[in-house]
């Protein structure tokens, strides 16, 4: 049977510095949409697969002391059960979604490309809207734009694109959608919300996009040499080449997508 575990797991110490970068790149996108959803005091949030604590975070401290935000996660280790949300262990495809019918906003960033059952995960976080309330999914749609680095002008970009591939193949093989992201304005339509909208982008280059592939890397290398999908010689080399700065390396799109349960 094939192993659909997810692949980043946050037990690795790699993934608390994952989220530091994810959350300096999308945070601010992510922000972005939710404030222009009309997220204000008195709110009720629920962020899924949360990973690290800043989206949480910034939700709590838009609500205030009115509103309440739970954020949820497979392994709840990286959340902070004192930063003024709710942290529970949650598995959004096996387990009912909490306070059905209760939240104006149901947030998920990265998560459903990894889940083998997205439909259902979909589901059940539209469950838990309450009438009128927004569920936003941000997704990557990793095929939309594969590079590692958009101007492979020499070896290193060449490798290190081709390790970008290697990476791709082996969250495939976890049964991650590598297209999910497009797929988003149909899907959030077919679960029966309205006023569906979408918008995409990625950043190119910079500290942030360096510190994520270096973790990233590091943290499936393992899976990578297992895999037979590269080589000591060619990961660390990949590591230097980050750590000299000449990638300007970039990510999949994040394809944004809001739609809102009828009233
Ligand atoms: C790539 S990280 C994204 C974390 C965060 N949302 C962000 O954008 O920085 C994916 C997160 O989804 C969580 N996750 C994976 N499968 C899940 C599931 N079935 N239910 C809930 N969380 C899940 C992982 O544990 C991980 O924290």
């Amino acid at each position: 049977m094939s192993d659909r575990r997810y692949l980043l797991d946050n037990a690795r110490v790699e993934a608390g510095e994952r989220f530091t970068w994810l959350a300096e790149l999308f945070d601010g996108v992510t922000r972005g949409h939710a404030d222009w959803l009309g997220l204000s005091p008195g709110w009720r949030c629920w962020d899924v697969g949360a990973g690290g604590p800043s989206i949480p975070e910034a939700l709590a401290a838009a609500v205030g002391p009115t509103g309440y935000v739970l954020a949820t996660d497979i392994n709840p280790t990286w959340l902070n059960a004192t930063g003024g949300y709710e942290v529970r262990q949650h598995d959004v495809v096996a387990d009912p979604p909490p306070q059905p019918g209760t939240f104006d906003l149901v947030h998920a960033r990265l998560v459903l490309v990894h889940v083998p059952d997205r439909a259902r995960a979909l589901t059940n976080m539209v469950a838990a809207l309450r009438p009128g309330g927004w569920l936003l999914v941000e997704d990557a749609d990793t095929e939309l734009q594969p590079l590692a680095c958009l101007d492979e002008v020499g070896p290193a970009q060449q490798r290190a694109n081709r390790l970008r591939r290697a990476v791709r193949e082996l969250m495939t093989r976890r049964g991650a959608d590598l297209r999910y992201g497009r797929t988003l304005p149909q899907a959030l339509r077919a679960a029966g919300l309205t006023d569906v909208a979408a918008t995409g982008c990625f950043p190119v280059g910079g500290v942030a996009c360096d510190r994520l592939e270096a973790a990233t890397v590091r943290m499936v290398r393992a899976e990578l040499l297992a895999a037979g999908l590269a080589d000591d010689t060619e990961i660390d080399t990949h590591l230097a080449a980050i750590d000299a700065g000449e990638l300007d390396l970039t990510l999949a799109p994040l394809i944004s997508a809001w739609g809102r349960r009828a009233d």
